[in-house]
């Protein structure tokens, strides 16, 4: 089922998701509903609170191919409960989007590397880490998870140009 997206400013997006407890049956429905959410919104990852769910749960699914259709099959989602993150290092910066604040796409500064340790949708474990986009997905998408946007990391000048043309596009 897709779910409505919380757009950016409301409250909502601002609040700090709690861990996950029970991996059950509803879980996996959040789980299964942000999937077909993310896809029609054409999204490359999204965090449970971005459907008003206040939970430590996000996915992620990179494109291996933004030509073709089809090519984030849900076996290539990546569904992360409970994130930690055990090491950061190095810095990039690179163009990001979300799915709260459509159409805005700006480059923010992050860590080149993470290593990250998670649970799965059965609350098994895992480690993963990366030093390309999955390592930026990871670190914009647990932002969410404690009550973050991007384009709070804007710089002061750039946050003011976007907060006014926001409030002309979303009165
Ligand atoms: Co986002």
């Amino acid at each position: 089922m897709i779910r409505e997206i919380v757009i950016y400013p409301d409250r909502r997006l601002k609040e700090i998701s709690k861990p996950v407890e029970h991996f059950d049956e509803s879980l996996h429905a959040l789980l299964d509903d942000m999937y077909e959410t993310m896809i029609a919104k054409n999204g490359v990852g999204l965090a449970a609170v971005q459907v008003g769910v206040h939970l430590r749960a996000l996915i992620i699914n990179i494109p291996f191919d933004k030509e073709l259709e089809d090519s984030q099959p849900k076996e290539n989602t990546l569904e992360v409960i409970n994130p930690t993150l055990l090491e950061i290092s190095g810095e990039t910066d690179f163009q990001e989007g979300c799915l709260s604040v459509p159409g805005v796409f700006e480059d923010i500064v992050r860590a080149q590397y993470v290593k990250v340790e998670y649970q799965d949708r059965f609350g098994e474990k895992h480690l993963i880490d990366d030093d390309d986009f999955l390592a930026i997905a990871l670190q914009h998408e647990m932002d969410h998870l404690d009550g973050k946007v991007f384009v709070e990391k804007l710089s002061y000048i750039k946050r003011k140009k976007f907060e006014k043309e926001w409030k002309k596009l979303h009165p």
